[in-house]
């Protein structure tokens, strides 16, 4: 892995001196303008890199389709980090170096943005993650974008949920504490559910991929909440409904965003039935972005409907060319202003605005599993 990071920074030296004396074809210099892309496409949450691949894919080939931007046309440079720690650097020193991209799409997991965004940083490339949510992200510096909402809102959203909705008095918490994104979830719903009120039951520790939660389930289960908060990804998710009905019990357990996953409801059946959680979008949310949108993506991908993270790569792609477009130019600084600049978007996600600290501000959705089916149920205006 040292080995593979220092090759491509010595590609990059390289490149840099080619590209200063030839007319390179890629980055925003040639005839084509090469747009970086890392995503899970193997590996334990795969489906989360598919999708965002996906609708990636879609914006680049509409875009391209319609003539390009700038008189070029897009070439989307696509790196697998295999859901595994260690390859998001991998995957973005060579989309820079080797690649020469202008700027980066990704990724959906906050740990896997995090590890790559101090790379982006330092070396000036805009990135923009489609879905990562730990308000830690962006907070590595000005060229750091989401097209999402953060954790701050969701956990926020989550507890107001419990309390309103499900009426919970006490709440369990079961956090991923090999997740980035599940302890900073896990966090602001935890510090908005008790100042308003709630009392936080049993907190309890996973790692993702462990395969048995019983024990916490039934340290859970003798301390009787009212429901159970698991602000996971869909595999484990999955289990711990599962192995929840098995010791029957019946009372709700709710999430967020990292529970979308077509998986969810084939590992899950009947024992994800009754539960919710929030996210950033519905395919049945009747915007005439979102109805066109899926509309492109069934026709382009057989048939298939496209989860929140396929919506979310594709508006990140579509913000990065608007910028593109309002900057006249793919010089990082400008770039970078542009997309910072980017106001009141009509995304397939919904409109949204990024706010000071490169942050979209957007409404969150919640969804209900209903005969074995994600079922909208509310909007939460930010
Ligand atoms: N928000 C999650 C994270 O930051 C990723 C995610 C986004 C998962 C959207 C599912 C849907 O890690």
């Amino acid at each position: 892995m040292h080995f593979t990071n220092r090759f491509f920074l010595l590609m990059g030296a390289i490149s840099t001196i080619l590209i200063s004396f030839t007319s390179c074809n890629s980055g925003g210099g040639g005839d084509t303008i090469a747009i970086g892309e890392f995503a899970s496409l193997t590996g334990k949450e795969a489906t989360f890199g598919i999708s965002s691949h996906e609708g990636t894919l879609l914006a680049i080939e509409e875009i391209n389709a319609a003539g390009g931007v700038l008189g070029k046309k897009l070439t989307l440079k696509t790196e697998d980090d295999q859901t595994k720690p260690g390859e998001p650097a991998n995957a973005v020193n060579k989309l820079i170096f080797k690649d020469g991209v202008i700027a980066i799409l990704g990724e959906v997991a906050s740990s896997r943005s995090l590890e790559a965004a101090p790379i982006c940083q330092k070396n000036k490339i805009p990135m923009i993650s489609p879905a990562s949510t730990n308000p830690t992200v962006t907070q590595t510096g000005d060229y750091i974008f989401r097209v999402c909402f953060t954790d701050t809102f969701q956990g926020a959203a989550l507890a107001n949920f419990a309390s309103g909705t499900l009426k919970a008095k006490k709440v369990a918490v079961l956090t991923d504490v090999k997740s980035d994104y599940s302890k900073g979830l896990a966090k602001s719903f935890k510090e908005k559910f008790s100042t308003s009120g709630g009392k936080i039951g049993s907190e309890l520790d996973f790692n993702g991929g462990d395969k048995d939660f019983k024990g916490q389930l039934t340290a859970i289960k003798s301390d009787a909440p009212d429901a159970i908060f698991i602000p996971g990804y869909y595999n484990d998710v999955a289990l711990i409904c599962i192995q929840a009905k098995q010791l029957g019990m019946n009372i709700p357990i709710f999430g967020g965003d990292g529970w979308e996953s077509e998986s969810l409801l084939t590992i899950g059946k009947d024992a994800v039935e009754g539960h919710y959680f929030s996210t950033h979008c519905s395919p049945d949310q009747g915007t005439p972005e979102m109805t066109n949108f899926v509309a492109a993506y069934k026709k382009r991908f057989n048939g298939k409907t496209p989860d929140a993270m396929a919506v979310l790569g594709y508006d990140s792609a579509m913000v990065l060319i608007d910028a593109i477009k309002r900057a006249k130019t793919t010089e990082s600084t400008a770039l970078r202003d542009a997309i910072a600049a980017t106001k009141d978007f009509s995304g397939a996600s919904g409109k949204f605005s990024l706010n000071a600290e490169r942050d979209a501000v957007k409404a969150l959705v919640f969804i209900q599993i209903k005969n074995g089916k994600f079922t909208y149920n509310a909007t939460v205006n930010p």
